[in-house]
């Protein structure tokens, strides 16, 4: 499949089917988001993965926000300990965000549907998911890729808009119809 087709094609999938993922397909997808761009080398990137039956019915009855159905749970976390120090320490986010994107892109284009739940800065999601997975203080789970063969499809689409793109500088004056109202006061 085309790259840029495959990315088009990468949509939130919420409903899967009945079937397990191979080892294989997993070891696939990690090996794509192992191979994302990440700030001074640092890799400080961590997977949990869940496929056994007993612990993703766990997994969801305790994180409401991860209840589909899909038979993988990819949880990928930022090890503190390995991540940039200084600085530039939140640079983690975005290494584990290039490595979940990759995970996505990886697995649309094997056939296979993906979600992806957030969970860092939400304390009340990354809690109950440290409890429960054993997760040290110094590991953060950033989020969760929910991985399964898909039963609902979706267009293939991309969402360009020639209005959020500005040449050479910004144009503060330029008007946006905004989704979000801003709050009275907070700009
Ligand atoms: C940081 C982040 C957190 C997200 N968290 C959730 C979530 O908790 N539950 C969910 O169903 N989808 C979640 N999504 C998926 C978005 O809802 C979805 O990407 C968006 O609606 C656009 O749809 P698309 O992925 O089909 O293009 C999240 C996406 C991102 C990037």
């Amino acid at each position: 499949m085309d790259v840029i087709e495959t990315i088009y094609k990468r949509r939130s999938i919420r409903k899967y089917l009945d079937k397990p993922v191979e080892k294989d397909a997993i070891i696939t997808l990690l090996k794509a988001a192992t191979a994302a761009p990440t700030a001074a080398n640092c890799q400080p990137w961590e997977f949990i993965v869940i496929n056994e039956v007993e612990k993703l019915t766990v997994l969801k009855e305790k994180l409401i926000f991860a209840r589909y159905n899909a038979p993988v749970a990819i949880v990928v976390c930022g090890n503190m300990k390995l991540a940039f120090k200084g600085p530039g320490r939140e640079m983690w986010v975005q290494d584990c965000s290039a490595a979940i994107e990759n995970i996505l892109i990886a697995a649309t284009s094997i056939d296979l549907g993906t979600v992806w739940i957030g969970v860092h800065p939400i304390e009340s999601n990354i809690k109950p998911l440290k409890k429960l997975l054993n997760i040290p203080d110094y590991v953060i789970p950033l989020g969760i890729v929910l991985v399964g063969h898909p039963a609902e499809t979706k267009e293939a689409r991309t969402r360009f808009n020639e209005k959020r793109v500005y040449w050479q500088e910004y144009e503060p004056d330029r008007k946006h119809r905004s989704k979000n109202k801003p709050i009275l006061g907070h700009y």
